[in-house]
């Protein structure tokens, strides 16, 4: 019979590329699980709305009967919970709520879970934020839990209770620690896309003789390590079918700065520019003067996570997991793909 996967967060970036891998590289039926909303936000998984193993199912993660219905109804043998108030800056603005999602909302799955579908293998999504004011650099398996943020707190919490689920009923239930990880479906909110979908803005203005949109970023000096969210979806999937339930961590195993990324993408674009100011009146230019970017400090966050780092071998070494996507062209895919889609 062929095997039941249900996905959560299907709209966002990962959940759709998780679908997408699963249709090529698997022969299960997908449920993808969405919330009802007043504006249709099916962009991202358009596509395989006509395919037959494909299937939208309903399911808000604050309305613990949607989770369970599903569970009851499906009997999935894996559950993929990519739904989350995933937005960092966000979970200081919508902290119950972000605890609703991230943390209620998962152990709402693993009871469904226990009682409905006990055999099911459960993959909830973990961040690197939980490691949050760093200890050591790269962060391995065994680096401490140290979240600056209600959201990467939440992640904690889920993670704890994935772990007690585990070991108390014997479940397949496991969270990775994804470290940050972009492309052309990431929302516009995420430093990577805010600069890609603005610098293209500015090239097309710049192509049409047009005086440049210029846009704010908050702290340029925060690192993180990027990959490509395509790159991901494999070490997951690998992740939910290794012989033990066992958690990794998937990362690129580079650092780079906001402002690097700003840069390169500037670069990608062909845009010269020029920097004027320090600190919060720090300003890019063009070379003619117009402000392509100016430091807006309410972009700063109550806590910040300086840097991250990951370290990524045990996955490579126990899971054969192999990234094919580096920083530059990661880059170049993402304004180049805004380029294309504001030029129409
Ligand atoms: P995303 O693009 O923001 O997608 C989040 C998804 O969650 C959307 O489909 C959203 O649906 C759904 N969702 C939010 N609240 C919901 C609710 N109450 N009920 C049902 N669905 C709800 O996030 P992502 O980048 O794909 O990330 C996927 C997961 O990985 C998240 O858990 C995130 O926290 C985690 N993570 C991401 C990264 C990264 O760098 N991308 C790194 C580590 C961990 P709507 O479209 O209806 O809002
Ligand atoms: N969003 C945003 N907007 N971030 C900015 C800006 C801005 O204008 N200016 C500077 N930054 C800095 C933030 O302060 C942060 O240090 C860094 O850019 C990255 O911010 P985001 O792109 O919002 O991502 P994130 O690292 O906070 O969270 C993402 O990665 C996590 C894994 O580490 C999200 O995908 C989370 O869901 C994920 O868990």
């Amino acid at each position: 019979m062929r095997k039941k996967v249900i996905i959560t967060g299907i709209s966002g970036q990962d959940g759709s590329h998780m679908a997408d891998y699963l249709i090529k590289h698997t022969d299960h039926m997908i449920y993808g699980a969405i919330r009802r909303l007043s504006v249709n936000n099916h962009r991202n998984f358009e596509h395989l709305k006509e395919h037959p193993r494909f299937q939208l199912i309903n399911m808000d993660l604050t309305d613990s009967h949607s989770i369970t219905n599903a569970v009851r109804e499906i009997e999935p043998d894996y559950f993929i919970n990519f739904a989350a108030q995933s937005f960092v800056a966000g979970s200081w603005d919508y902290p119950i709520q972000t605890w609703e999602t991230d943390s209620n909302s998962v152990l709402h799955m693993l009871e469904a879970i226990h009682m409905f579908a006990p055999n099911c293998r459960f993959y909830n999504a973990g961040s690197s934020e939980e490691f949050g004011d760093v200890e050591y650099s790269p962060q391995d398996e065994d680096h401490p839990l140290r979240p600056q943020s209600p959201y990467g707190a939440a992640k904690c919490a889920a993670r704890h209770l994935v772990r007690v689920y585990r070991e108390s009923y014997n479940l397949f239930a496991i969270q990775g620690w994804l470290f940050n990880h972009e492309g052309t479906r990431r929302g516009l909110d995420f430093v990577t896309r805010k600069i890609s979908h603005n610098v293209a803005k500015i090239k097309l203005a710049i192509e049409a003789g047009e005086p440049i949109p210029s846009f704010s970023l908050g702290n340029l000096e925060a690192m993180r390590d990027w990959s490509d969210a395509e790159d991901m979806m494999d070490g997951v999937w690998k992740m939910l079918n290794n012989e033990t339930p066992q958690e990794f961590i998937l990362a690129s195993g580079e650092m780079h700065s906001v402002r690097e990324f700003l840069e390169t993408s500037l670069n990608c674009a062909g845009i010269t520019f020029k920097k004027h100011g320090k600190d919060d009146n720090e300003e890019y230019l063009t070379t003619d003067g117009q402000i392509i970017m100016k430091i807006n400090p309410e972009f700063y966050r109550p806590a910040e996570v300086h840097e991250l780092l990951g370290d990524s071998s045990l996955a490579e070494d126990e899971l054969g997991w192999v990234r094919h996507h580096e920083f530059e062209d990661l880059v170049r895919k993402m304004y180049e793909n805004d380029y294309k889609l504001l030029k129409g």
